[in-house]
């Protein structure tokens, strides 16, 4: 295709026959930078000029815009019809890799997809409750996942930026990709943390709890405490992970973070009771990231605690669960992105 230059109002531009709808509340504005070069749209775009609505660049074909970059930028915002929101979320899910390495993309931006994206992905996963087990097309997104979110946080600022979105309100989804987030965050800061086992424990990190989607929803969300069989059975949720991913090749690392990011560091967890350098490093960091995610999120039965009062309660009155070296590292990861 070739991109045309909006001439100016065409209120019936568009296919043969159809008109440009001029009612506002049948659009919603994108960034322009998420409209890649090269890339065939699965939507139509348009422009506002002045008042009108008007059709820049048809479905189906391909966007040519490299050569008028410099026009597009004077453009601040393209708009898509609401009915094609489907379409224009595919076009940013088969895209999002290309789009979180591009520098000339703002990183707000480029967290809002990612996070927007992720998140549909994991509610998706998780609310399937995965019957027959982890199916192959569903661990290939999660470890999509990872890799976008590895290559997202190895940029600067990104944490601060992605930490505007991540849901403080508690889903296992959305604690699911919170947890990733964070896990990934302080593994990177360490030193001598190579790459592969930076990607298992982050897949290690977005599957920590897919255990609980075999635990009933009466207990995951009760308001109040847990009698003694459901505290049992909550118990229970990294091991029942495990079976639910038996079936995919899933690392010794995924599944040693899965399994031991209940331990805790004075051998008091579950369900292993191992303590201190006996668990991996990564299901330490691991741990700690889930109970601050925890935390700061409101729960059924409990508020959401600010940051600084979530790590003051970890400090002082869970004295012993955690590896103290790592929990400075997360309070310096997190005063480094400004988010305590
Ligand atoms: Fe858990
Ligand atoms: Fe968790």
């Amino acid at each position: 295709m070739t991109v045309r230059h909006p001439a100016g109002p065409q209120p019936g531009a568009g296919s043969p026959g159809s008109k440009v709808s001029q009612r506002r509340e049948d659009y919603f504005p994108i960034h322009p930078r998420t409209i890649l070069p090269g890339t065939a749209g699965l939507f139509d775009l348009y422009l506002k000029r002045g008042d009108w609505f008007v059709l820049y660049a048809k479905k189906g074909e391909h966007f040519t815009i490299e050569p008028k970059l410099k026009d597009l930028l004077d453009v601040s915002e393209f708009y898509i019809r609401v009915d094609q929101r489907f379409d224009y979320e595919t076009y940013l899910a088969r895209n999002l890799g290309n789009m979180l390495l591009n520098d000339q993309l703002p990183m707000e931006e480029r967290s809002k997809l990612f996070y927007q994206i992720s998140s549909g992905m994991l509610k998706q996963s998780f609310a399937s409750k995965l019957p027959r087990g982890l199916d192959d097309k569903t661990y290939q997104a999660m470890q999509l996942l990872v890799k976008r979110g590895i290559a997202l946080l190895s940029k600067e600022e990104s944490l601060k930026s992605l930490s505007e979105f991540l849901s403080h309100k508690y889903h296992t989804y959305s604690h699911s990709l919170n947890v990733m987030v964070l896990t990934i965050s302080v593994l990177q800061s360490l030193s001598g943390m190579d790459q592969t086992t930076l990607f298992e424990a982050g897949l290690g990190a977005a599957l920590h709890d897919i255990g609980k989607t075999q635990i009933p929803d009466e207990v995951i969300n009760k308001s109040g405490p847990l009698n003694q069989a459901e505290w049992e059975m909550m118990k229970t949720h990294p091991v029942r992970a495990l079976g639910i991913c038996a079936s995919m090749p899933i690392s010794h690392v995924a599944t040693n973070a899965i399994l031991f990011h209940h331990e805790r560091f004075d051998g008091a967890g579950y369900p292993g009771g191992i303590g201190g350098e006996g668990i991996p490093v990564y299901a330490r960091v691991l741990s700690l990231c889930d109970v601050y995610d925890a935390l700061t999120s409101e729960r059924p039965y409990a508020k959401a605690l600010a940051p600084y009062k979530a790590l003051s309660i970890m400090q002082e009155d869970m004295k012993g669960a955690f590896d103290p070296a790592l929990f400075k590292r997360l309070v310096y990861v997190l005063g480094n992105a400004r988010i305590v």
